[in-house]
């Protein structure tokens, strides 16, 4: 029995009797997935997007993260990108992430399906990575997809092959998702018998219906509680990496 009914929300104090809860679903569980959003990386110094201090506080994302910015004002798209990759330059996982890489080491979580596009789950170990938005540190041209080198971005050097602008292989607003990482992740998330949703607002469609496809239980782990249509069988409202620390703690 899980005590709690599902639903109930678990923080504060709480927060240690609701990872108890969850490590108990773990275990039961032979095939989780964990779904990341930008909560996860905060605590590696990098900005979150619709959080308190969030990027999208200050700008309109339609005015430098989507595909018309990129053809309408390249200047602005290439400043707000350099910006970002060079914030991303020397940043590092933090424990919460180094966590998740042993749970999959020792076979608790299967693979992530991630929104970030800083590698911090690569960084810290995770093999089994669906980068679903794309890796901000993957250069590539607009035209025809040749890789290029990120320095050559933050020159403002244009496609070698084609001569065309280049860009970050991120998905832009009004983009569509990589089809094949698309598959992979909806493939484990509908086959897990637990998905574990950490640092998203769930905000952003198609990636925010992955907890309704879930076939299995799922668990809520953010710093605030979201509005969203899908009863979490569990919520835990804290910081990442103080909640994976104490479901780390319990797992063995
Ligand atoms: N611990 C837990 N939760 C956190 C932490 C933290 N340390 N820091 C922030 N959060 C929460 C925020 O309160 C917010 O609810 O994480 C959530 C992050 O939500 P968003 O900023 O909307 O990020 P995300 O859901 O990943 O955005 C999805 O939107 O702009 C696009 O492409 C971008 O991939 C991004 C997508």
């Amino acid at each position: 029995m899980l005590g709690r009914k599902p639903g109930i929300e678990y923080k504060g104090e709480d927060i240690k009797k609701g990872a108890k809860i969850l490590v108990q679903l773990m275990k039961q569980s032979a095939n989780t997935v964990v779904l990341t959003g930008a909560g996860m990386d905060t605590e590696s110094d990098i900005p979150d997007f619709r959080g308190k201090n969030g990027l999208w506080r200050n700008m309109d994302p339609r005015l430098v993260a989507s595909i018309d910015s990129f053809y309408e004002n390249y200047e602005l798209f290439h400043e707000f990108y350099s910006a970002r990759i060079k914030l991303l330059e020397d940043i590092k996982p933090h424990d919460g992430h180094y966590i998740l890489a042993n749970f999959e080491r020792q076979g608790i979580i299967k693979s992530i399906a991630t929104q970030n596009v800083s590698g911090l789950h690569h960084m810290a170990g995770n093999k089994k990575v669906y980068e679903l938005h794309g890796n901000i540190k993957r250069v590539k041209c607009n035209q025809c997809n040749h890789e290029a080198e990120l320095k050559d971005f933050l020159s403002k050097k244009n496609c070698n092959k084609c001569g065309n602008l280049l860009r970050p292989g991120v998905v832009l607003f009004g983009e569509a998702l990589p089809n094949d990482v698309w598959a992979l992740a909806e493939n484990d998330i509908n086959k897990c018998d637990l998905l574990i949703v950490i640092g998203t607002s769930l905000e952003v469609y198609p990636v925010n219906q992955f907890p309704k496809i879930a076939n299995g239980k799922t668990a809520f782990l953010n710093n605030e509680d979201v509005s969203f249509d899908h009863e979490f069988d569990i919520k835990i409202i804290g910081k990442a990496k103080e909640i994976l620390q104490e479901l780390n703690a319990r797992v063995k």
